[in-house]
């Protein structure tokens, strides 16, 4: 078992890292809500996989549970879904001291974070992320939303989970391509915090409780220093700026396009003496070793659609860029210097 200290002042939290997790979910929940009704929020592709091996773990462990499944996919990230969800609970006679335990990817985790942000004024709520995107990045950090008036993730509040809950087996049921889509998460977190993980992923190891607890103490880093995402959080955005153009312009899952996005921002930072030349063959090589996609998109082409970016402010653009393997910098660009420095 790995374990992570998240130390937020006010909402301090653990995530537990452990092959087999899902039988033991009782047990490791016991310290934080030793008794009563548990409700689960699922998917039904994740209902079929492990909501059986959750709820037998809770029963056995003496607590009554109930449950609620929504369809998979984005497409329930959205008011109609977060009122049925409430709806459900309710039905069910939720009370506020009662938890919620949120199974399945980042939808789910989103959705039902924001349900627990809300509800009651609040409900604590558990996250047991079984996609490797949402054990990468959705379920710690706090930020829950749904999508409204065709935004993304508009509606939202910022719900710290009471414990996170990661099972490495549940990767054994992810398709090629949902992996991917985790694993570009996954190596951006060793390229702007942790050489250390680069070196390990070069030997191409399983993504074992010691890869993710080493991925994921980089987000832990971030989020302690920047709890409401002012400020430090942006470097989690590496690999983001082009990445979302590509993601929406050639239909990449997320984290594949974040991968084509870090090769991007290698070149730009290269291009501005920025960033080494020896760091854009290491991130390949990884990016490769796992069967991302690196396919080279020339990052000048669609520097113009960067200052669209929803996290364009004022005019300024902020490019996360290495300054060597394992650390970013923030560096910032106006529209105009964009203009007349590299288009
Ligand atoms: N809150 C945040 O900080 C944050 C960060 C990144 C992404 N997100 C959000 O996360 C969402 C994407 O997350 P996602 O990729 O997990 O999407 P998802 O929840 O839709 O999961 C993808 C698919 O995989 C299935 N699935 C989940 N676990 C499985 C397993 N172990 N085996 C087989 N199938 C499984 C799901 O049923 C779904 O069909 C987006 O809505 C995004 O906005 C949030
Ligand atoms: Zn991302």
């Amino acid at each position: 078992m790995k374990e992570l200290n998240i130390e937020l002042k006010a909402h301090p939290y653990k995530i537990i890292i452990e092959n087999g997790a899902l039988k033991k979910t009782a047990e490791f929940i016991k310290d934080i809500y030793p008794k009563g009704k548990v409700f689960i929020v699922t998917d039904d592709v994740v209902e079929k996989l492990y909501l059986k091996t959750v709820m037998d773990s809770l029963n056995n462990g003496g607590y009554d549970t109930d449950y609620v499944v929504i369809p998979h996919g984005e497409e329930s990230k959205t008011l109609k879904y977060y009122a049925y969800v409430c709806e459900e609970l309710l039905k069910k006679d939720i009370r506020r001291s009662q938890l919620i335990i949120a199974l399945g990817g980042g939808v789910i985790g989103d959705l039902t974070g924001f349900v627990a942000s809300s509800l009651y004024r609040g409900i604590p709520y558990v996250g047991i992320p079984t996609s490797l995107l949402a054990q990468m990045d959705s379920s710690i950090g706090g930020k829950t939303a749904i999508d409204f008036y065709n935004r993304k993730n508009i509606l939202g509040a910022f719900k710290q989970p009471a414990r996170v809950i990661i099972d490495p087996e549940t990767h054994k049921t992810l398709d090629d391509r949902e992996f991917n889509n985790g694993m570009g998460e996954l190596i951006k977190h060793g390229a702007i915090g942790n050489k250390g993980l680069l070196d390990s992923l070069l030997n191409k190891p399983a993504i074992d409780e010691d890869v993710i607890k080493e991925s994921l103490s980089v987000k832990k880093r971030v989020v302690e220093l920047d709890e409401f995402d002012t400020g430090e959080r942006m470097s989690l955005n590496f690999g983001h700026t082009f990445g979302h153009i590509i993601e929406l312009k050639y239909g990449y899952k997320h984290g594949e396009a974040v991968a084509i996005g870090m090769l991007m921002a290698l070149k730009m930072g290269e291009d501005l003496g920025v960033t080494p030349k020896d760091c854009y063959p290491v991130i390949y090589k990884i990016l490769k070793l796992y069967n991302l996609p690196t396919t080279e998109y020339d990052y000048k082409e669609y520097l113009k659609e960067t200052m669209y970016d929803k996290k364009n402010i004022a005019g300024t653009i902020n490019f996360i860029l290495l300054d060597k393997l394992g650390h970013y910098v923030i560096y910032k660009l106006t529209e105009k210097e964009i203009k007349e420095k590299l288009v």
